[in-house]
């Protein structure tokens, strides 16, 4: 049975975590949803893992909607969650629906896009009309000459705060699911306590509801230098098809992420 929102929050709701990992083709589609995955992301990581770029900002519509299609064609378990690529939605509620619409019909069963409160406009619009999103916060790779680099959001007094109000009106305009990147944990925590969505964290502690990685960082195939929360679950497996069931394993007992992949 294929996993549906209503699956993640209820899974949520009985404090069972969830997994999630990126996926852009169909053979490791079928090899993560096998190894018990629950949702597969369609990241706009590709620009950086598939297509080598430095930034997340050169992927295109047409590219989510042909790894989407890619990663639907032989799966019938996971849920498939596709990115917004950057310009895609963010100039008004009606370009993200356009868009939004396009990506469920390649396979996608949800969008994620980022931003705090100036996305609860566009979300309110898109699950209106019947389009599951999950909202992404903390560190937003789309904004990152904004931010000034990849680091840690959230650790401040205000910016926390802003980021837990930011969270709760995401939540009381639709969004079904918030993701969390590189926060302090402890804020991760506070955040998915006050929610009755399900989070989603990835460098946000161990305390969100499931915990997101990029397939080819948890491969070990990192370039560059390994974040923090990345975790090599190669390291010890005889198989790729190990190596996903041992970070499902790790993140449904809640053995990962520990104390020296948090913030
Ligand atoms: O694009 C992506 O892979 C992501 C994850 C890092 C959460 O958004």
């Amino acid at each position: 049975m294929r996993t549906t929102l209503i699956t993640l929050q209820q899974q949520a709701r009985n404090n069972e975590k969830f997994t999630v990992l990126t996926c852009y083709d169909a053979t490791f589609a079928k090899i993560s949803e096998d190894a018990g995955i629950d949702v597969l992301l369609v990241g706009d990581s590709l620009g950086d893992v598939i297509k080598g770029d430095s930034t997340t900002l050169t992927v295109t519509l047409d590219e989510i909607i042909y790894h989407t299609q890619c990663v639907s064609s032989r799966t019938d378990k996971a849920l498939i969650m596709s990115d917004m690529p950057f310009g895609s939605y963010q100039q008004s509620p009606q370009q993200a629906f356009a868009n939004a619409s396009k990506i469920i019909a390649a396979g996608a069963h949800m969008v994620k896009l980022e931003g705090g409160q100036i996305m609860a406009e566009t979300i309110s619009f898109l699950t209106q009309r019947g389009i599951p999103v999950c909202a992404h916060i903390g560190l937003m790779p789309q904004s990152i000459h904004q931010l000034g680099g990849y680091k840690l959001q959230g650790n401040s007094q205000q910016s926390a705060a802003i980021l837990l109000e930011d969270a709760k009106l995401l939540e009381k305009s639709g969004a079904g699911v918030l993701l969390m990147e590189v926060v302090p944990a402890k804020l991760a925590e506070e955040i998915t306590q006050s929610l009755s969505i399900p989070t989603i964290g990835i460098g946000a502690g161990k305390n969100c509801s499931a915990q997101v990685l990029v397939l080819h960082d948890m491969l070990g195939l990192c370039q560059g230098k390994k974040p923090r929360f990345v975790k090599n679950f190669m390291e010890g497996a005889n198989s790729i098809q190990e190596a996903v069931t041992n970070y499902v394993q790790a993140v449904k007992s809640g053995h990962f992420p520990d104390h020296e992949h948090e913030y």
